[in-house]
């Protein structure tokens, strides 16, 4: 099974190029609950913008990249979509969570069930530059499920929504 996990604001943006948009650590806290022990499917310029470029602990880390001299401890490097879906059908029995950022949701997304996303309805405080597709626009995606409202202490409140493709 593969899920996409991700946290966006009102129009669907994602990150500037270098980070998130909000800091939220209930959403943080979730995301760690949702996704530890399962593997994670990430894009290099996600790795990069983690603390220190570290793999996240407790979890299988798979980073594409195009670059073949890439190395890193502790991750599983992935030149190309077609040789991640080798490896995903190889196996069939675990749970995938592709966790950003914009290229890597844009072209994985085909290859999802199920999409955690956190849905913030507070304006971000920096410009977006990255997104994620718009699944109230697509029509073969639907929300299953939607938390209460959350409000972090710095204001920014949010929903967690489950989405299913149908
Ligand atoms: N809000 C959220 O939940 C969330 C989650 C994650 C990330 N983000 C944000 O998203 C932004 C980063 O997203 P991004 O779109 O700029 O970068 P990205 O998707 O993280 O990584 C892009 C990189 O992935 C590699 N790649 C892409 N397609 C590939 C392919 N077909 N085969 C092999 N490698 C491939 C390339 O690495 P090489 O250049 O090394 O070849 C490419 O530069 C940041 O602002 C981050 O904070 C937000």
């Amino acid at each position: 099974m593969v899920s996409a996990i991700v946290a966006v604001s009102p129009d669907w943006g994602i990150g500037d190029g270098k980070g998130m948009l909000y800091r939220l650590p209930g959403d943080l806290k979730y995301f760690r609950q949702v996704t530890m022990g399962h593997p994670v499917i990430m894009g290099r310029k996600t790795l990069d913008s983690f603390p220190g470029g570290k793999p996240l602990p407790g979890r299988e880390n798979i980073v594409l990249t195009r670059d073949k001299a890439y190395a890193k401890e502790g991750v599983t490097v992935v030149h190309s979509v077609a040789a991640l879906r080798r490896l995903l059908s190889a196996r069939p029995e675990e749970h995938f969570f592709v966790i950003g950022g914009g290229e890597i949701y844009q072209k994985l997304l085909p290859d999802c069930d199920t999409c955690y996303v956190t849905m913030v309805e507070t304006e971000a405080p920096i410009e977006a530059s990255v997104f994620f597709p718009d699944l109230r626009k697509k029509h073969s995606w639907k929300m299953s499920c939607v938390s209460e409202p959350h409000t972090e202490e710095s204001g920014a409140v949010y929903r967690f929504t489950i989405w299913e493709k149908q």
